[in-house]
Parts: C-alpha cells; structure tokens; sequence
C-alpha cells in the first residue's frame, strides 16, 4: 500500500479551548434517519459516531431544526423543545467520547421548504419564491423576526446544555438565514433590508444571543455560501465584508461552501467536475478576515486537501460525501494509507430520491446501519463461489467472508469490475476505476479470492447477471449494437458517423466516448432530456461535455425510425423508453450455469445502488432494505 503522509492535515487546531485533533471534519449533511417528530434516532447517532470512531475531528451534524415551520425534510432532528433534550445528550456523548468534538448545525428552511412538509406557508424575508419550490412564501413582520432570532438562540442553548461544544449557523445553501443576507431572496426596504449590514441584521442578532446565552468556550461556527451562483446573490467581495463582521461579533469559524437549491448543481459536484474547486476561492475569503474558515466540495482525497491547507487556503476541510463511503478518511490519512480512501464516485444518490428519501450508498450500503455491520452475526462457514464481478458481487463477497464464508470471485475475463469498470473508460468517469479497486481491496482484505478462471468448486454458487439493453434495428443491413456493447469493448471498431439512441445514461456515456475519440456524434433520446435515468445533475453536465466535443443533441425524437436526412454509419442503442419495446431488454447471465442466487450488475448509480443492498440482503438472507420503510413523505432537497 502507498505510504504518504500529510503534515497539514494532522495538525490539531485549538479553538476557544477546544482542541480538533486534525483539519478534518464531517459537513452537515442530511441523512432522514431522525424519528418522524425530530428526536434522534438510534441510526443517527450511530451513524455520526461512526465518523468520530474513524478520526474526524469534528462532525457537524445535519441541519436541525429550531422551529415547526422551517422544517425542511419530513425527518428532521429538531430542538425547538426540551423534549429532544434526552436524543441530543446522547448523541453529544456518543461523538465526544472518542475525541471529536460535535457541533450541531442549526437551521430554518425559510422559502426552501413546502407546506406539504411543514403545514402552514413557507415564510422568507420577501415574497419571492423559491424557483425550485414554487411555493410564494409569507413576508415576516419584525416581530416574527424577533421571535425566529430567539428560536435560533434557545435551539443553540437546548444544543449547549446538551454537551454540544458548538453549534453552525446555517446561514449557507439559501434557507433562512441566507435569505436574509442575499439581495437574490431579500428585497425589504426595512432595517432588515437593502444595503449589507441591513441584510445581516438577522444573523447578527442570532449570534448576539447565543453568545450572550452561552458559556465563553461555546463555539459559534457560520456557513454562508461564498458563491450563490444566481442573480444578485453572495459573491466573494461580499463574503469577506460578511466574514469581517462575524468575526468582530466574535464568530470563531467560518465555513465556506457554494449555491443554493436554484442552484445546487454547484453545491454538490458530480463525478466528472473538478475536485476541490471551491477551495482557493475559500483562500480570497480566509485571506481577507482574521478567523479559521472551512473549505468543501468534493475533496475525496487527502492530497487535494493537504495542498489547500498548505497554500493557506482553508483552515479546515469538510469531507463531505467521502465521509459516508468511507468513515474512517481520517484513519486512513493518519496511517497514510490512501487505498480505501477515493471511493465516492459522486453519484449524489445519498441526497435521496422523493420515493424513499434515506441517505443511501452503492459504495457503503451500511450507511445509516453501521450497527447492522458490527453486529454481523457468524454464519455455519461454507464455500461460495461468486461468478462475475462488479461492485454488488464485491460487496456480496466482502460481506459473505465477513460471516465466516470461504469465497471466491470468479471471471473468465480476469476483470472483477463489471460495469463500473466499464464506466471508468468514459471521460471523466475513472473515479469509477478507484470505487472499483476499492470495493475489491474491501473484499480482498477479509480473505475474498478473485481468481481469472469460469467456475471453483463450492457448497454454494452465486452468478451474476447484468441488465442490457437490446438492439433495435439495423442500418445499410449492420446489425445494430448497443451502448453497453461500446462500453464494454475498448477496441470496438466503429465507423465515422454514429447515430445513438437512447435517453440513458449508457446511451450518454457511450456518446460520449466516441465524440471522444472523434467520431462524429449525434445522440438523440425519445424522452425530453438526455441520461433521464441518472441523477437530474448528471444530465447539464452531460450535455456540456458532449457539446465540448462536438456531439449533436437532439431530444423528444421518436426512436422507431430514421429522421429524413439521416445519414449515418452505425447506429448505437441505449434505453428506449417503450412498452412493447421494452420487453426487449434483456438480462445477460454472466454465465449460463445454474446458480443458488443472482447478483445483478447494473450500470446507472441508482440501478447499482438497489442491486448492492439486494446483495447485502442475499448475503443476511432476509429483506434488509427494500422490504422495509416504503416511506412517500415529501421531501425537500434539504443541504
Ligand atoms: C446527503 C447530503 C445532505 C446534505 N445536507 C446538508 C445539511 O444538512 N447542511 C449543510 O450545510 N449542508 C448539507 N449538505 C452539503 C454538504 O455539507 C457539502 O457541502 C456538500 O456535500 C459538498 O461536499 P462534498 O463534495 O465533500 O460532499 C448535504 C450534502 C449531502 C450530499
Ligand atoms: S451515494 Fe454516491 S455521492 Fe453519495 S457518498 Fe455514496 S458514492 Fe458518494
């Protein structure tokens, strides 16, 4: 294994007495996993101790609430009242009791919510409504201003007498507190309107009362986003005259991150995007005020963060997402081992779908269940032998040698990355190849064999099928192939002129690769956008580095024949959203021979994700996952 080290990011950083053992912490993130009235669930506590076992030196919990009609999220940790008093000391102690200290981020959704979550009308600074939301929200009379002010303060003072060292202001992503500082959502002509220091009124009285109400080594962070990325929003100029104040009002942190729900494509980047990139834009912030500041966006490996720390950029790095794949980052940095460290892929799915909103990871599907893993009970040890590679065979293999099973992956191919692996060839996609070479090394570290042959003898065989779509129909007499047949296949052969149809990410992805390699491409999709099966994110991205390289986009056009004037070479197959076509699409064993069990392999991260908790559940032979909780509640985006 590489042995690195990284000097910056073990310095510990003492703040008001409290000392973080080194710059890495865990950023508020939003998991559902609090109890339908707010209390702190078991999964929640678990889940944040986690991260405290693995190193973090401070976790910031997710955005809890401090009164009913901000609510962001049907499942939102609250502590607008004693009540949540018991949840919370428990889980202050259960994160302070290995060495990190525990903030809790306190927030109301302001605009960014819905009735439908909170019920009664969203209220905001102005009436303007959230674009994303569209709900018109109710202006706030002073004395409601008043009142939130308090709200905020008394959740900060329930958080304190519950063994909190801190609380985060969630003054970022465009909630409340946000609305208030940004000309984009704050058009009042009162005191709490117009030029800056108006606009920070709100803030300032809120953190005026916490520090008034709390002990003098209380921790006051503020998220702010530097960056909104919408008209009249925050910009850095502006940051810095807001981080200035803070400071002088006696703000011992400042953390820095992007974007609100207009525009939450920056706030959490996908594979593809640079890593890091908000982090020297953090450095012109820091540079200019007196106090710490936190930097974030997609830092999933350690070096990025070691040279921002190193360039005096940020004091603290957020790690986000590549916290929940891997809880212990911070262990592994410590023991400068970077092998299982990388594995985000930054799919976003763990930001959760309106069907089953739950945090949830193709890479670490016991997110949320880490007592489930460390209480896995033994199994009667026997020899199983899996057939085919790919993330959900690798976790099936890993979880299966963890019981005590003799396993062994086999492939007649040699390579154990199924699909993923087949992704980490399209631009852009190789930290597919490093989510891969994780999950093997996972499976490998417990006594997993990964051998190049067809079968091995075992008690028990598991294949593994892939999802695939079919080819239509053919051109000048060629037979059509599909995206997965592009995928697969780096030495595939193809003429100039390629037509792709389809409205998946496969059919993207494939697209893609051959503007890539300079094929002239034109990718058209039945449906109204393009990657329609991904993650919404994906699909501007996509679209952007297709025309990057010259690829021709059409949507909406019927998939069942040729326009007049097509003119093209091949033709390539992705999804094909129809019924009676669809009963095409086929299943492809990996091999034919008969099996205990399949293990599906699948290609789009939330195909992925369902067939690694499928094997998760194969492995613990019961439901686990998809059996339970078939919770509908509206959800917001909640970041
Ligand atoms: C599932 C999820 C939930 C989030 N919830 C919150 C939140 O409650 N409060 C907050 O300030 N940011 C939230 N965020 C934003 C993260 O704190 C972080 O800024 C963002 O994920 C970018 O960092 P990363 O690239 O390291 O993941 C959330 C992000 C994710 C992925
Ligand atoms: S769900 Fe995707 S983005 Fe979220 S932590 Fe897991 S791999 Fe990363």
């Amino acid at each position: 294994m590489a042995e690195m080290s990284f000097p910056h990011l073990l310095t510990p950083l003492t703040l008001r007495g409290t000392t973080l053992r080194n710059r890495m912490i865990v950023p508020g993130m939003a998991t559902h996993f609090a109890e339908p009235d707010g209390t702190i669930s078991a999964p929640l506590r678990e889940y944040l101790e986690a991260r405290a076992i693995g190193g973090f030196a401070a976790v910031v919990t997710e955005n809890i609430g401090v009164d009913p009609g901000g609510r962001v999220m049907a499942r939102m940790a609250m502590a607008n009242d004693d009540r949540f008093l018991p949840g919370l000391s428990q889980l202050a102690a259960a994160i302070k009791k290995h060495g990190t200290a525990v903030i809790g981020q306190i927030n109301h959704g302001g605009r960014q919510t819905s009735s439908k979550i909170t019920g009664q009308q969203p209220v905001a600074p102005s009436p303007i409504p959230c674009p994303l939301m569209r709900e018109m929200p109710r202006e706030l009379t002073e004395s409601e201003i008043h009142y939130l002010q308090d709200a905020y303060a008394a959740a900060a003072m329930r958080l304190h007498r519950a063994g909190f060292d801190g609380v985060e202001i969630h003054a970022a992503h465009g909630y409340l507190a946000a609305e208030f500082l940004s000309r984009y959502s704050n058009a009042r002509t009162d005191q709490f309107g117009g030029d800056l220091p108006n606009r920070m009124r709100f803030l300032i009285g809120i953190v005026e009362r916490i520090r008034a109400a709390t002990a003098p080594g209380f921790l006051i962070f503020v998220r702010i986003s530097v960056q909104e990325f919408v008209p009249n929003g925050l910009d850095v100029d502006e940051s810095i005259l807001i981080g200035r104040r803070l400071a002088a009002q006696g703000v011992d942190v400042l953390s820095l991150s992007v974007g609100v729900y207009e525009s939450y494509n920056r706030l959490t980047l996908l594979s593809g995007e640079p890593e890091g990139p908000w982090l020297p834009v953090a450095g012109q912030v820091k540079r200019a005020i007196s106090i710490p500041v936190i930097g974030v966006g997609r830092v999933k490996r350690p070096q990025v963060a070691e040279q921002a720390l190193k360039n005096g950029d940020i004091d603290l790095v957020a790690i986000g997402r590549a916290s929940i794949t891997d809880s212990d980052f911070p262990d592994h940095v410590r023991r400068g081992k970077r092998d299982f460290i990388s594995s985000c892929v930054s799919c976003n799915l763990c930001l959760g779908r309106s069907a089953k909103p739950v945090m949830v990871c193709p890479i670490n599907p016991f997110v949320g269940r880490e007592a489930m893993l460390r209480d896995l009970a033994p199994a009667p040890p026997q020899v199983i032998t899996i057939r085919g590679g790919g993330i959900a065979a690798m976790t099936a293999a890993w979880l299966a040698a963890l019981r005590g099973h003799k396993v062994t992956v086999v492939d007649q191919s040699g390579e154990f990355g199924g699909m993923q692996a087949w992704r980490s060839r399209v631009p852009g996609q190789a930290e597919y190849g490093n989510a891969v070479a994780a999950v093997i090394a996972r499976a490998r570290a417990v006594g997993v064999v990964l051998r190049q042959a067809r079968e091995a003898a075992a008690d028990i065989v598991w294949t593994v099928r892939r999802f695939e779509s079919a080819p239509r129909w053919a051109r000048k007499g060629r037979e059509g192939i599909t995206s997965f047949d592009v995928l697969r296949d780096p030495q595939l052969r193809l003429p100039h002129r390629i037509l792709i149809v389809g409205d998946d990410l496969s059919a993207t992805d494939a697209a893609l690769l051959l503007a890539e390699r300079g094929h002239h491409v034109t990718l058209r999709s039945p449906s109204k956008d393009i990657g329609f099966d991904a993650h919404p994110g994906f699909r501007n991205l996509n679209r952007e580095l297709l025309t990057q390289r010259g690829a021709k986009i059409e949507v909406g056009v019927q998939a069942d024949r040729l326009e007049e004037g097509d003119s093209f070479d091949a033709c390539v197959f992705g999804r094909i959203p129809d019924a009676v076509l669809n009963e095409l699409e086929q299943w492809s064993a990996v091999s034919g021979n008969a099996a205990a069990a399949v293990i599906d392999d699948a290609y789009e991260p939330g195909a992925l994700m369902r067939s690694v908790y499928r094997s998760v559940d194969l492995v613990l032979g019961a439901p686990t996952y998809f059996a339970a909780d078939k919770g509908s509640a509206p959800v917001g985006l909640s970041v």
